[in-house]
This record gives structure tokens, C-alpha cells and sequence, in this order.
């Protein structure tokens, strides 16, 4: 092994469209989802040493994180005995449908990957993704993605335009679970059109692209925490092309005209008690 010790960025993700298409009977939903990265990143230091598996994330420490499953899942597979500490500096939040737990997963089988000196393909490591959560192999792809199945099924999409992001979130967050069963409760879906989206995204216009947001998840979440519908509310009447839920929430981004008029929102929804970021969709 060349190096030790490796520092990477954990990006989250956004959905710019989620659609449910129904219920498997292994108990997930299958989807139609655009997904997209943003300039939001948790750091997580990998270093090889000892000889067991320690995380280390706050409140968040342990076996239970889904980065220490990620070490756990690529040591098995190359019957590997090495110790690995992986030490993880939050900033995305947790429970807010932006894929913080996945992002640090796959940032994780990514640098471990480097160092120990590529014995994985990029297409062995989506498959150990898939075994750890729906949003993993995204994670490891970024960018801008069309994504089927549970999520895992990915087919690239043409690259979203810089669009200047401001996103909020209550400080009460939504479980992933409990979003999904409240959408069975209501039980209304919409497909997506991947011709309609890879022209608005080839179009590079944001207009059009915002045109096209929606999320099948918001109506159930809403039920769950009534305030997400005010925050949208709140970000559209503050000038936003649009403004959506992402994931399952808690957060809710909005398309802003630019980073200055992100940053004017910002801080009146500060002042409204939100956790707030001024962010903006990359290609990592
Ligand atoms: O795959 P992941 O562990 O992130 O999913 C968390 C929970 O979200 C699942 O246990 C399931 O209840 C729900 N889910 C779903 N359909 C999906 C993704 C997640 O029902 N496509």
C-alpha cells in the first residue's frame, strides 16, 4: 500500500425529481429519480492502522454508521484483516433527504479503494453500494443522474448548469421509512419523463429546469411535518424560480437567480429558526 492515510469529501445529493412508481414486495418502492450533487460535503479521514474497524462521527459513532458498515462490507470481500479508522467531520445534516449516511458510505468504499491500490472496479464497487442503501451507488457516481429501481439503477443524465441553491431545513428531521409508509397512506403518484428532463438539462436552462421539479415524497412528509409546506412557501415567495423537498426530507432547496439573492434568503430563514445553506449543483 502506497499511503495510510487519505482525507475525501462526502458530497449530499438533491432530488431535482422523485417520482414512486409503487411497492415491491421486498417492502421498498420503486422509483424514478433525478439526482443531483451539491457543494455540500462532510470530510471523512480514512486511515489504515490497528487491527480492527472504528468510526468516529460525534453522536453518530460506531457500528451502526453506515461508513463503518462500508469498511466493513470491502474488508470481507478481499478477506482483508487491516485495521481502519475512519474519522468523519459532519456538515450535512442527518434525517434531511440528502443522503448524508450514503454519501459518507461511498466516500468511504471510494477511499478505501485508493488505498489499497484499486483492487475493486468501480462496477464491483456499486455492487457493495447496493448492499449497504438505496442511495450509495448514486453517491459513488454524482453528478447528474436519471435513477430507477430503488434508486440504484443509474443512467446518466446531461449536466445540470451551475443553478446557486439556498437550503433549509426544520430542526425536526423525517425518517426515510416513515416518509415512504405516509406516501402509502396517500398513495399518489406521477411519472417522470426522461426525454422532458435530459432536454431541459441539455438546454442548460434553468427556467426549464424548474419547471420540472416535483417529489411524490412532499405530500406524505408534509402530513408528518406540517412546516416543510411553509418553508416551500416561504422560498417561492422570497423570489426562487421554484423550490422542492428533497428526498424525503426534512430539507427543502431553493433555485435561486444568484448566489447574492441565495444569500438574502438565507438570512431571513436563519432568522426564522431554519438551519440554512447557500449551495450550489456541481459535477464532482
Ligand atoms: O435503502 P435505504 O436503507 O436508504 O432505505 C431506508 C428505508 O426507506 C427503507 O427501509 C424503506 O422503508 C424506504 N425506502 C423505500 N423505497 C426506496 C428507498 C427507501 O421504501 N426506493
Amino acid at each position: 500500500m502506497k499511503e495510510d492515510i487519505l482525507v475525501t469529501f462526502a458530497y449530499a445529493k438533491i432530488n431535482l425529481g422523485l417520482a414512486v412508481k409503487g411497492k415491491r414486495s421486498d417492502g421498498y418502492h420503486e422509483l424514478q429519480t433525478v439526482m443531483q450533487t451539491i457543494d455540500l460535503y462532510d470530510t471523512v479521514k480514512i486511515s489504515l492502522s490497528g487491527s480492527g474497524i472504528e468510526c468516529f462521527c460525534g453522536g453518530l459513532s460506531g457500528p451502526r454508521n453506515l461508513a463503518y458498515q462500508a469498511a466493513k462490507l470491502f474488508r470481507e470481500r478481499l478477506n482483508s484483516r487491516q485495521g481502519i479508522r475512519i474519522e468523519i467531520e459532519k456538515r450535512i445534516p442527518v434525517q434531511a433527504g440528502l443522503a448524508g449516511g450514503s454519501a459518507d458510505a461511498a466516500a468511504t468504499l471510494r477511499g478505501l479503494n485508493q488505498l489499497y491500490n484499486y483492487p475493486s472496479s468501480q462496477e464491483e464497487l456499486l455492487q457493495l453500494a447496493n448492499q449497504l442503501g438505496s442511495d450509495v451507488a448514486f453517491c459513488l457516481q454524482g453528478g447528474t443522474q436519471w435513477a430507477e429501481g430503488r434508486g440504484e439503477k443509474l443512467l446518466p443524465l446531461a449536466e445540470a448548469p451551475e443553478m446557486s441553491l439556498v437550503l433549509a431545513k426544520p430542526q425536526q428531521g423525517v425518517s426515510t421509512g416513515e416518509a415512504y409508509r405516509r406516501f402509502d397512506q396517500l398513495g399518489r403518484g406521477h411519472l417522470l419523463s426522461f426525454q422532458a428532463w435530459e432536454e431541459a438539462l441539455q438546454s442548460g436552462s434553468v427556467e426549464k429546469i424548474a419547471l420540472l421539479l416535483s417529489n411524490d415524497l412532499e405530500a406524505g412528509s408534509q402530513v408528518i411535518l406540517p412546516v416543510i409546506a411553509g418553508l416551500k412557501e416561504d422560498l417561492r415567495k422570497a423570489g426562487c424560480y421554484s423550490a422542492l423537498m428533497s428526498g424525503s426530507g426534512s430539507a427543502v432547496f431553493g433555485i435561486t437567480h444568484s448566489e447574492d439573492q441565495a444569500q438574502e434568503i438565507a438570512h431571513s430563514l436563519k432568522q426564522k429558526g431554519y438551519s440554512v445553506w447557500v449551495t450550489k449543483t456541481i459535477t464532482p
